[in-house]
């Protein structure tokens, strides 16, 4: 491989090159952008508008951060595998990575280019107990196959253990290429039984709700079970060939450094969202009023870890939207609820079960959202909560496993409405 070659990767989207990232120096990096398509031009971010511009690291390198993993044991044998000296480099671990990430962008070394403009992808048929191993090797931080054959691999973000297969009719495989990965498959976290379980369920609790959320199941493999959600930002064409959606997280939208995603930690909090959705949004309102519907469900199942890049867009063309919801987890199944903090906070309030319906009406103005629609929100999502977890917890891939999580789950969510509604939480 020439040096040249080394301080370059093209960024592809759905087999079109549209720039390329230069490395300029030991921190120094820069995007340029090479696509003439106008009004259906991507962008990589709403922080790197383009079609024409060039970005530097400032903007660059939390960005390429982002599409990481979170998870500092990951990245440490990620660096022990491609012999990667600095930490906190996307770059250098990008070009081994760089080929199926969330959204529609892969990151190209130049002598893998034409392999993946071609669309020569590959699929790997995968069983059970393989699909096994990769889970077992993900949650020991290992990489999830021990040869790096330079076709990309993987990486999501996220501090859970995953992976990141392409589901056929005939089954299971892995990737490569053009090809991308159509679902991400998480085990439970260690330490919390069946967390798979209540992801699942809390996802199709937001769903049944109205909510607009990434579809799951829970699926075995082997002797190793995982939640296994469909990608939204996969999308199969009418010719059977899938093409990527492009999206980024908040962080990644906001040109903010991923470690920054708890606003407790000086990350955005909902009003930096709700702004950046009314700046940027095809459909302003609606989408301003889908991100408040998620804080609420949030607030209501206590789920913890909704910080900022548990919220994406997605951009196509000009056209960029709220996209779905992902990762919702109640935290009712492992805690009664009190003295729970929320990752975003209501006009400053982060503990749960100190919030009111009035803080959140106070809120509205500061969401750009009419408080009495907030106000029969909040009335909606109460209203059916319970029956729509209880139909969630019902679902078959669920029930078979008659988990004590889930159990705990239900009634404490009844519990914890009762606190919030009945004694005073107004
Ligand atoms: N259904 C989906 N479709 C497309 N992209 C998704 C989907 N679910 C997750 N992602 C992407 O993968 C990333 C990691 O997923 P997820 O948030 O579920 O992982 P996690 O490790 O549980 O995260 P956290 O660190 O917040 O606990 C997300 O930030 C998002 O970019
Ligand atoms: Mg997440």
């Amino acid at each position: 491989m020439s040096i040249a070659n080394e301080h370059q990767l093209y960024v592809v989207m759905n087999g079109r090159v549209i720039g390329d990232v230069q490395r300029t120096g030991k921190r120094r990096m820069r995007l340029r952008y090479s696509d003439s398509r106008g009004q259906s031009f991507t962008p990589l971010s709403v922080s790197m508008p383009g079609p024409i511009g060039r970005y530097r690291e400032s903007i660059l390198d939390p960005w390429l951060s982002g599409l990481l993993p979170d998870r500092p044991e990951t990245l440490r044998q990620w660096r022990r595998q491609f012999g990667i000296s600095h930490e906190n480099d996307a770059y250098s671990l990008l070009r081994h990575v760089g080929e199926d990430l969330a959204g529609a962008a892969q990151f190209v070394r130049p002598e893998r280019l034409e392999a993946v403009l071609e669309r020569s992808g590959r699929l790997i048929p995968l069983d059970g107990p393989r699909i096994a191993e990769m889970l077992r090797r993900a949650k020991a931080d290992l990489p999830v196959s021990d040869i790096d054959n330079g076709q990309g691999k993987f990486s999501l973000a996220g501090a859970q253990a995953k992976i990141a297969l392409h589901r056929t009719e005939g089954g299971w495989t892995d990737p490569s290429g053009s090809v991308p990965s159509t679902h991400i498959l998480k085990p439970a976290i260690p330490g919390m039984t069946d967390q798979d379980l209540v992801e699942a369920v809390t996802l199709r609790t937001a769903s049944y709700l109205e909510l607009s959320v990434a579809k799951c199941s829970v699926e075995e493999f082997g002797d190793e079970r995982a939640i296994v959600v469909e990608r939204y930002d996969r999308a199969q064409q009418s010719d059977g060939r899938w093409i990527r959606v492009h999206q980024e997280d908040m962080c990644q939208a906001l040109g903010m450094w991923p470690t920054r995603k708890y606003e407790s930690q000086g990350g955005p909090g909902a009003v930096s969202l709700a702004d950046l959705i009314r700046r940027e949004s095809r459909q302003p309102s609606d989408d301003v009023r889908r991100l408040v519907r998620a804080l609420i469900f949030n607030w209501l199942v206590c789920g913890t870890d909704a910080h900022a890049r548990n919220y994406s867009l997605l951009l196509s063309g000009q056209t960029i939207r709220l996209a779905p919801l992902y990762d919702l987890n109640s935290h009712l199944a492992y805690s009664d609820g009190s003295g729970n903090s929320l990752s975003m906070s209501v006009g400053g309030m982060f503990h749960a079960d100190r919030i009111t319906v009035d803080n959140w009406v106070r809120f509205a103005p500061a969401l750009h959202i009419e408080p009495d629609w907030l106000r029969n929100e909040i009335d909606r999502q109460r209203e059916s909560l319970l029956d729509a977890m209880a139909a969630a917890a019902a679902s078959t891939d669920i029930a078979i496993y008659d988990s004590p999580a889930v159990r705990r789950l239900l009634s404490n969510t009844a519990d914890w409405m009762d606190r919030r509604f009945e004694r005073g939480g107004r």
